[in-house]
């Protein structure tokens, strides 16, 4: 057979791919294959010297990341002796071309005087692994090794699920299969081994990913993490629209001081932008989140400061962030589509309108009013002054968060319902003051505060938790920004101007 390098077959069988895979099937199976590029700049980034390597592609496709890293390790100086590529892969309808890529990749390592064996697992990654790192009594030994290149599925498993089960066995606690497969290579790789990744951001804040960043940075030293600054740049042809981040993570050694953060538009751009970062910047130290922070530019690391500087806690404040009570399908036989005599308002984000809350809205099919009484009183909150926050943003808006001010002398009411789509500010479960509400406002709307907050949430969520870790201004700061507009927000370049002016965070 004609020699082919193992990275054009893989290449050549994802094409074909378009035409054979069940759109039910790859979503169910968090099927995105990784271009060429992509996975080269990943096998580029694994810098393991071994005489002899074995390499782990957990929910393989059809071999591209296999075949990257031999391509890579084809072409270096110093080789290893030996390798060993195995590879697992559920999806049995991928198996035959696997089969052709892993072949191609022993014919290239052979051609580079490298010994190469490799194994395919047609099975699930999952209860392999755990079976494997959970053997009980008769099991001593695991498999062990030295390199996981992965690019692992996207998709989110129940709490009852057999999958969160098998994974509770290993102390593992995490409800999406990225997170999952990451877990358990870290935990099949030898001390020295290298973790490289590419996985959408997601992990990096909100609180259901907790439980994995901490198990993770138990177990690896985080050394590397590169940021597209175009979202669907690693996945292009796909139309994967997640921001996704490539990480480089060393298992079984202490945590280095700096992080290496890079940054391009593209995998294939030549013009990177890399910087080394103090670890603490990336996650703070005591910051029982342990949200991991993606600041990829100097300016982005002054801002940090700045903000990371404001005095208050939310709870220094004496304030409260929730998310809103109303789930619309929990409270179906309240809502109602206009208000009665028996409703308050409900409000939803469609009633955000600069800065304001303005209800009721004539063009909107979302109920807008919700039944008052002693069954559903537990849903409302007291008639007053809150300062609301979208909990989801549109993919392309230009800022993740926004804010707006519930006013009951815009909206009169006695009590209201705000929806689930909604994140409030209150005071111990109480309104706030109008002038107070006015300047948390324009700080939350303030463009510093929407680019710090993007360096740790790479996702279009707002998290109640991710508004708690943040730091404020003063009490008396934020009325005095308050007291600078008069109930109405200004254009957006005016607004920075006084916030910037105010707070010194530009
Ligand atoms: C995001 S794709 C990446 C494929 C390949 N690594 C690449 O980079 O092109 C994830 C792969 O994992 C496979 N997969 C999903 N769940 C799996 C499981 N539980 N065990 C093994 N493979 C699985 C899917 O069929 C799919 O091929």
């Amino acid at each position: 057979m004609r020699d082919v390098d193992p990275l054009s077959m893989a290449e050549e069988a994802r094409k074909n791919l378009g035409t054979v895979l069940d759109p039910a099937r790859r979503s169910a199976l968090g099927q995105f294959f990784t271009p060429p590029a992509t996975a080269r700049l990943m096998a580029s980034v694994c810098n393991l010297v071994r005489e002899r390597v074995r390499l782990l592609d957990a929910g393989a496709g059809v071999g591209a990341l296999s075949a990257a890293w031999v391509a890579e390790i084809c072409a270096r100086p110093v080789r290893p002796r030996e390798v060993i590529l195995t590879a697992y892969e559920l999806d049995e309808t991928l198996i035959p071309a696997l089969r052709k890529t892993l072949i191609a990749c022993a014919r290239a390592c052979a051609a580079a005087e490298i010994t190469c064996t490799w194994k395919i697992h047609a099975t699930d990654f999952i209860a392999a692994a755990v079976n494997d790192l959970d053997g009980g009594l008769f099991c001593t030994e695991h498999s062990v090794f030295d390199v996981a290149l992965l690019n692992p599925p996207y998709k989110k498993f129940h709490a009852e699920s057999r999958t969160r089960q098998l994974l509770r066995r290993l102390g593992i606690e995490t409800s999406n299969l990225y997170t999952a497969f990451l877990s358990l290579a870290v935990l099949l790789l030898g001390d020295g081994g290298e973790l490289t990744a590419i996985t959408p951001r997601s992990f990096c804040n909100g609180p259901y990913f907790r439980p994995f960043r901490q198990h993770f940075l138990q177990h690896v030293s985080l050394t590397h993490l590169h940021v597209f600054a175009a979202r669907d740049a690693a996945f292009r042809e796909d139309e994967v629209l997640q921001e996704n981040v490539i990480l480089h993570a060393v298992k079984g050694v202490p945590q280095q001081p700096r992080v290496c953060i890079v940054q391009s538009h593209t995998p294939d751009d030549p013009i990177r932008v890399e910087r080394d970062i103090p670890f603490e910047r990336v996650v703070r130290p005591g910051d029982a989140q342990v949200f991991i922070h993606l600041v990829t530019d100097g300016e982005g690391s002054a801002l940090a400061e700045a903000m990371e500087g404001l005095p208050c806690t939310l709870a220094d404040l004496g304030l409260c962030v929730s998310t809103g009570r109303v789930v619309d399908f929990r409270a179906q036989q309240w809502l109602r589509a206009r208000p009665t005599p028996e409703t308050v308002p409900l409000i939803h984000p469609t009633h955000f309108d600069n800065g304001l809350i303005r209800w009721p809205k004539a063009d909107t099919k979302k109920p807008q009013a919700i039944v008052s009484n002693l069954d559903s009183a537990s849903l409302m909150v007291p008639a007053g002054v809150y300062v609301l926050v979208r909990r989801f943003s549109a993919k392309e808006e230009r800022r993740r968060v926004v804010a707006a001010v519930f006013d009951p002398a815009t909206v009169p009411c006695e009590a209201v319902g705000l929806e689930n789509h909604l994140n409030y500010f209150h005071e111990q479960g109480a309104p706030l003051d109008w002038m107070l509400a006015w300047g948390l406002s324009l700080f939350l709307n303030c463009s510093p505060l929407d680019t710090y907050f993007r360096q740790f949430n790479g996702h279009t969520q707002v998290n109640a938790t991710d508004l708690r870790s943040l730091r404020y201004p003063t009490r008396d700061t934020l009325i005095a920004l308050g007291r600078r507009v008069q109930g109405t927000l200004p254009a957006q370049d005016a607004l920075d101007a006084l916030v910037v002016d105010m707070l010194k965070v530009g």
